[in-house]
């Protein structure tokens, strides 16, 4: 099942990165192209922050300069990928509107030297920000080299929220289309509390920076707020560039740095998702959290390939300590993002910046030239990634869905929480790390969407869980599906507000429990469950007092305030089953759990070796295995086939070297 093809100008997948030649003379563009054929790039994003260069005030553009670099891109065979440069105003911007500067929480108006772009609701900007879209469209629509729109660059970063009046007034227009009537807000945001009725529009105030805690409903509908905002902001370029082009358009999103904006939402406005992701150097195994981006971009559209927008060849510049790739690792990265869907394998940058706040970014082209390591592995990796054309639109299949939900979190994160110890992020990592151990490819969803064609769904982090996803993860449940719901989970609704009958009440029927008192744990302390009537499993953080409405609990509290009680609960209902862990359990005692409910949803983990990444894409010829070994030693998985990068047969089993990568056109099994 391949997708149909966003750009067929481009054979296979595509290869390259950010380029910026108006950071240099003209001698090196020439060089430049030159090594690009070299290393097999052939698509290259232009001019995503170059508004200052090509409008060089308001109206008047200077085109000569890409034109050129357009035809000597095209000239070469390098398709060009078209930034619209709005993520970074010029100065004569801001020296004319002064009030499109956003305000931060605490009041501060941000200035001009860094990038950044203007207050979202700031009319001004938005115009600049469509005739500049627009006169680059009506000028490149037609052009041969472009074959694909790159709006803004990473919307909500460096700034999303804003508490500028004019981002003020928006915020109450907005809330007036949500809730009509004052009493339609006043309600939702539960303003009898503290004495925070509103009796007149005006009154209503973005939640800027207050003697105490800001009511948590007005900050999530803030949220939800500025994401709508950064999107209109999106749409109302995609719509001008569509109006004289017709390549596909995207914008980049950040799976795993940014949560100011909703990737489902967006997703849906764009042709392609495209993404960028960086290593969290302090995670010394960054490819779990490189793997769970990746899912989520393929997830957010709809399994459809997509493109990986930005990574590093090596050591970013931003991080406390930016740790270096070593040898191998740039490809290890790159095939992991090609495993899990991505059809585009593109890089910040394609040569290192000799000025500016990222000098010491790593790139494609490095500070040390073409006689560096790095130089030779982007080298390497062209030609890797050109062995691998029949790989492009193949799909990747998954049994098990980890829901995440973007509101929740934004909810979750607010103040007030009853545990610092208490993260969506933890919680998604560690159910995401037992099923990547356990080689299980998973995909992301929505607690709302369609789930039935799921073995397992895995609820780590639903905080906040409207009536109606209840009810759909209870039909679900119901008709035959396997739930595992984590601790502070079906809290709160939509306002977060705690619903009728108390913690989980919207999941009592799938679940058979309800949880009538949180139990957080001080710091470092930690507790036994008994599983089973047998074994110990260890535990920390949080406990609950669970209150069993029909499940059978296969966990208990051995010590700690919620000692004898209920741990984790496993519930029939109707055809499905429903588990509750009500507590943090470790690394192991996750991995016992998690074994029964495979068992009870039908799921067989893989019996790859440890640290043997392998997932499979499905293609409507052949299926493909790309394997990843992120260990120095060897390791042996099954397969039948022909192992691409090297054109070798596979009979039966294939030995992937230490730290090495592979790509099986597998044999059709019947
Ligand atoms: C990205 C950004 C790029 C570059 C890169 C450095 O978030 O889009 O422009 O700054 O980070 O890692």
């Amino acid at each position: 099942m391949t997708s149909p093809d966003p750009w067929p100008e481009i054979r296979g997948i595509a290869y390259g990165g950010d380029y910026t030649p108006e950071q240099w003379p003209k001698e090196v563009w020439r060089e430049d192209v030159a090594l690009m054929r070299e290393a097999g790039v052939n698509l290259v994003s232009v001019g995503i922050f170059a508004w200052a260069l090509i409008e060089t005030s308001e109206g008047v553009f200077d085109f000569a300069w890409l034109d050129e670099l357009l035809d000597l891109l095209h000239e070469n065979g390098i398709s060009v990928d078209l930034g619209t440069p709005t993520a970074s105003p010029p100065a004569w911007f801001f020296a004319q509107h002064p009030d499109a500067r956003v305000v931060t929480r605490d009041g501060v108006t941000l200035g001009f030297g860094a990038r950044g772009m203007a207050s979202h609701s700031s009319p001004a900007y938005r115009a600049a920000a469509v005739r500049i879209a627009s006169a680059l469209a009506e000028r490149y629509g037609d052009h041969p080299a472009v074959v694909l729109w790159h709006v803004h660059n990473e919307y909500g970063v460096p700034v999303g929220e804003d508490y500028s009046e004019q981002s003020v007034r928006a915020f109450r227009g907005w809330l007036q289309d949500r809730y009509s009537t004052l009493d339609g807000l006043n309600a939702a945001w539960g303003t009898a509390f503290w004495g925070q009725h509103y009796g007149d529009w005006d009154h209503v105030g973005a939640p800027a920076a207050a003697p105490s805690v800001v009511n948590p409903a007005q900050r999530l509908d803030f949220a939800r707020f500025t994401d709508h905002q950064l999107r209109q902001c999106f749409i109302a370029e995609r719509d001008a560039i569509r109006v004289h082009a017709s390549q596909p358009i995207t914008t980049n999103f950040m799976a795993n740095q940014s949560w100011t904006t909703d990737m489902w939402a967006w997703a849906r406005e764009v042709d392609i998702v495209s993404d960028d992701h960086y290593l969290v150097a302090a995670d010394p195994e960054g490819e779990i959290g490189l793997a769970i981006a990746a899912d989520l971009s393929r997830s957010v559209g709809g399994g459809k390939p997509w493109i990986l927008m930005e990574h590093s060849t090596s050591a970013v510049n931003w991080q406390p300590r930016n740790v270096a790739k070593r040898p191998g690792e740039l490809a290890r990265n790159s095939l992991t993002h090609l495993a899990r869907g991505a059809d585009a394998i593109l890089f910040f940058q394609w040569r290192a910046s000799r000025s500016g706040a990222e000098k010491f970014h790593s790139a494609m082209i490095p500070h040390a030239g073409t006689t560096s390591r790095v130089w030779r592995e982007v080298v390497e990796l062209g030609d890797a990634l050109g062995r691998l054309d029949e790989v492009r639109g193949s799909r990747v299949a998954a049994d098990v869905a980890v829901l995440w939900d973007f509101e929740s979190f934004w909810a979750q994160d607010l103040e007030w929480r009853p545990s610092v110890d208490v993260s969506h992020a933890e919680r998604i990592r560690s159910f995401y790390e037992r099923l990547w151990r356990d080689g299980i490819t998973v995909d992301f969803a929505l607690p709302g969407q369609d789930l039935s064609g799921y073995k397992l769904v895995v609820a780590p982090a639903q905080y906040l869980l409207s009536a109606a996803d209840a009810a759909n993860l209870t039909r679900y449940v119901a008709s035959g599906g396997t739930l595992v719901v984590s601790f502070f989970s079906a809290v709160v609704d939509e306002n977060d507000a705690v619903p009728p009958g108390g913690f989980v009440a919207p999941l009592r029927e799938a679940l058979g429990v309800v949880v009538e008192e949180f139990l957080p744990l001080r710091e470092g302390a930690r507790h036994a469950v008994q599983w089973r009537g047998a074994a110990s499993l260890l535990a920390d953080a949080w406990q609950e007092d669970v209150v069993l409405e029909g499940a059978e609990a296969v966990g208990t509290y051995l010590d700690g305030p919620g000692a004898g009680g209920a741990a984790i609960t496993r519930h029939p209902h109707g055809a499905g089953v429903g588990w509750y862990l009500s507590t943090r359990l470790d690394a192991a005692a996750l991995r016992t759990v998690m074994s029964e409910v495979y068992a009870d949803a039908g799921i067989v983990p893989a019996a790859h070796p440890e640290g043997l990444e392998v997932v499979v894409r499905r293609g409507d010829g052949a299926d493909f295995a790309v394997a990843i070994n992120h260990r120095d030693e060897p390791a042996a998985f099954a397969a039948t086939g022909v192992e691409l990068l090297t054109g070798s047969a596979v009979d039966g089993t294939l030995t992937v070297p230490g730290g090495g990568v592979a790509v099986v056109r597998l044999e059709p099994t019947s």
